[in-house]
């Protein structure tokens, strides 16, 4: 880490309103600084995806790996020739379909676009994102955006910009925080730049709802399984470690009537030992774990609430002196598909079934 610089915070919460910050925020990006801006998914830690210096600093403030390719975000559909060729129409239909939203589509780059941006890949992963401070943000700057989640390498994503100041303040140029994000689990993952469709990472917009626009899509196995460091890895950011809280996470999968007796006595245990050890449990749960430190993520019949909190859930616990989390795991119907795939990497594929 170089010198500390002083980070610029600014918040906007009315685009029209406050459009002076949006200007002093894309002018920065313009002119080669790195800036955290809200998304609807995740926080972004954003660089003009044309200025390899910026691109470079990225990394260091996360302390990124060099393999792990960013996201080039867009204002509009219309501008994804300028830094993609060979587009299929399937992707310009996804576009059509789900953006602006929670959607990447990895397509074949051109050259344009420097090589530190898709870490040396031929391919560069395009979104759209819907917040109106991100699409202001970009749209003003006029130039491409590179942003990948504005967390440190390793940790849960961040979905308010407090999450960002605690990491990145004093390490990048500017804040801005634009309140709490929707999603809340970062943005679906879809490569067109194959034979076949494939999902690489769920997010927001359901496997679902990409079958209704491209037809069948591939599952890549990095989503449900842990990828071995020889597998070929389609995408290099699923190798990683993620959204890891400092306590051990234990999924803990099977039915209601099995699951709750067991935390129950993982806890009991845990006392006599003299071991501090939490829940992550869903609404209503809370009165069965009234022991101990419980926090429930959402409703388990609505993964969307699971999504929305997940990120925020999981690092409250680095506040606690908890030393392991027993959780509850998620069905993996819609956007639950992706807060399955968070969960379960967070615990390092630690996962119990009884
Ligand atoms: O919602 C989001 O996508 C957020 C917001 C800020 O837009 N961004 C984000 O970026 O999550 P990041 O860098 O944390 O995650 C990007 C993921 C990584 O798993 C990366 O490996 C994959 O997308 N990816 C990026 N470019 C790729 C490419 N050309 N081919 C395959 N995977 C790619
Ligand atoms: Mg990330």
């Amino acid at each position: 880490m170089g010198v500390k610089m002083q980070t610029v915070y600014l918040k906007i919460t009315d685009v029209k309103k406050e459009y002076d910050y949006i200007k002093q925020a894309a002018q920065t990006l313009a002119s080669g600084g790195v800036v955290a801006i809200p998304t609807e998914t995740v926080y972004g830690l954003a660089a003009s995806a044309l200025c390899e210096d910026a691109v470079r600093q990225i990394f260091v403030a996360k302390g990124r790996p060099q393999d792990n390719p960013l996201i080039v975000h867009l204002a509009d559909a219309s501008e994804v020739d300028k830094v993609c060729m060979d587009v299929p129409k399937s992707a310009y239909k996804l576009f059509e379909a789900y953006s602006p939203g929670p959607l990447t589509v990895v397509l074949k780059k051109r050259e344009l676009i420097p090589n530190v941006v898709s870490a040396g890949l031929d391919t560069i992963g395009i979104r759209i994102p819907s917040h109106p401070v991100a699409r202001g943000i970009i749209k003003v700057s006029g130039v491409p955006i590179a942003a990948p989640s504005a967390n440190i390498s390793g940790k849960p994503s961040p979905t308010t910009a407090q999450h960002v100041l605690s990491e990145m303040d004093g390490r990048i140029d500017m804040i801005v925080d634009g309140g709490t994000c929707d999603v809340g689990v970062e943005s679906t993952v879809v490569s067109l730049a194959g034979d076949v469709p494939v999902l690489l990472r769920p997010g927001g917009i359901t496997l679902t709802q990409l079958e209704a626009v491209l037809g069948h899509v591939e599952l890549s196995k990095a989503v449900l399984s842990k990828f071995s460091d020889s597998e070929k890895v389609a995408a290099p950011g699923m190798k990683y470690r993620h959204y890891a809280p400092k306590a051990k996470v234990l999924v803990i999968r099977g039915y209601d009537n099995d699951v709750i007796p067991f935390i129950q006595s993982k806890l009991h245990e845990a006392k006599k030992q003299g071991r501090n050890a939490s829940v992550m449990c869903f609404d209503g749960e809370e009165n069965y774990f009234s022991d101990t430190v419980c926090v429930s993520y959402g409703k388990r019949d609505e993964p969307s609430t699971l999504a929305h909190n997940l990120f925020d859930v999981l690092r409250g616990f680095d506040d606690t002196d908890t030393e392991v989390i027993y959780a509850r795991c998620p069905e993996k119907t819609g956007i639950g598909l992706a807060v399955y795939n968070r969960l379960i990497k967070a615990a390092g594929f630690n996962i119990i079934d009884v």
